[in-house]
């Protein structure tokens, strides 16, 4: 078990941990034990963790993006109050990004705040979603437009529960695992480009990795004042997009397939505006591609795109701010680019 504290919380990781999990819940003397899932989650993690406690009390919300709404939010408000949870109950978040962040939000501002674990059962939520306190729900349309940054009292990161995580969610996280070597180490970035997904069941080793830089970055600065905004490669373009698809798509976009299209055009505005190589924009175009199909921009060069860029929390003013790439391996943060350039990278992803 591979194990990090920091000065709020802790990370244990390995298919060891739930033993570890049970220890501190007793230790803790939580008056009540709650678990949040989805029907997926329910089914495919829950028997696992129900191994190792007991006497937990079970809330239950239905899977996917467009369930992380306020309405949610009130459901599980509405069960915490009916199980009558007080300020020594935890709640514990057994799922992917939307469980954790709908939860997390939940936990954080019932009764001021009861404490909240998380245990990720995607690879995006291992990696990325469940580290670094940002909770929330979408609203209006905008992703995340309500939320609060606050820690999880725990993670728990266990991961063989991938091994039911459908390929196309494998894939999903991986994005969030490209942005991490390319914006904090190009040894990392060296290996992933030699092994790719192939051997995506031995995900320990690149799960740990991931885990570390996540964890450098936001121990400086938890509250996105500065170093924190590196994180947001790919994030401003990939969340306009992602919003975008929700809206407009019947089969939406995922998080990270949003975001590996966000890194590629902002590779473009990297190249454009940092002088990153052209060289090393197609091998990371190439290798985004190899992994996440083509979708196309064509009908969405739209002013709606823009806009949705405006209301992402990363802008002020009229500014669309962006974290780019200098080379592989070093990112850079607070770039302003104007709408032109980011038509012209637009284009650039749909000339692939
Ligand atoms: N808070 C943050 O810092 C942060 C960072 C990145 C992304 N996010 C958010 O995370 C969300 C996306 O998270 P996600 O990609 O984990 O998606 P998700 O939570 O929607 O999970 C994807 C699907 O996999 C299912 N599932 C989960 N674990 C499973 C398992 N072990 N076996 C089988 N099925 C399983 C879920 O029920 C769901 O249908 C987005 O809302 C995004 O905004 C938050
Ligand atoms: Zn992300």
């Amino acid at each position: 078990m591979k194990e990090y504290h920091l000065k709020d919380f802790s990370i244990y990781i390995g298919n060891d941990v739930f033993e570890l999990l049970l220890e501190n819940l007793i230790a803790e003397s939580y008056s009540q034990v709650f678990v949040l899932v989805d029907e997926n989650t329910e089914k495919y993690c829950l028997p696992m963790l129900n191994k190792y406690l007991f006497n937990t009390n079970i809330i239950k919300i239905k899977s996917g993006e467009v369930n992380k709404t306020l309405d949610t939010a009130q459901h599980i408000w509405n069960e915490l109050q009916k199980m009558n949870a007080d300020k020594k109950s935890v709640l514990i978040n057994l799922g992917g990004g939307v469980i954790g962040d709908i939860g997390g939000f939940c936990a954080a501002t019932f009764k001021r705040g009861l404490d909240f674990i998380n245990i990720p059962t995607t690879l995006l939520s291992m990696v990325d979603s469940s580290i670094g306190g940002k909770l929330g729900v979408d609203f209006n349309g905008v992703k995340n437009a309500v939320g609060i940054i606050q820690q999880p009292h725990a993670i728990y990161i266990n991961p063989d529960f991938l091994n039911s995580l459908p390929k196309d969610e494998i894939v999903n996280g991986y994005a969030e695992i490209i942005k991490h070597a390319l914006i904090a180490d190009v040894d990392y970035w060296d290996k992933l480009s030699r092994t790719g997904l192939d051997e995506w069941q031995k995900m320990g080793a690149i799960i740990n990795s991931s885990v570390k830089i996540k964890l450098q970055i936001i121990k400086k600065d938890p509250t996105e004042k500065s170093t924190r905004k590196l994180l947001n490669f790919g994030h401003t373009i990939g969340h306009a997009i992602e919003a975008y698809s929700l809206k407009h798509d019947k089969k939406p976009l995922k998080h990270g397939e949003a975001v590996a299209i966000g890194m590629i055009c902002e590779g473009f505005l990297s190249k454009e505006i940092l002088g990153f190589s052209t060289k090393d924009l197609r091998m990371l175009s190439e290798y985004i591609l190899r992994f996440f199909p083509k979708y196309s921009l064509k009908t969405i060069l739209s002013p709606e795109l823009i806009k949705l860029m405006r209301q992402d929390k990363k802008n002020q003013l009229d500014e669309i701010n962006f974290t780019l790439l200098k080379r592989i391996g070093k990112a850079s943060i607070d770039h302003v680019c104007g709408e032109h350039q980011i038509s012209m990278a637009l284009n650039y992803y749909d000339s692939l």
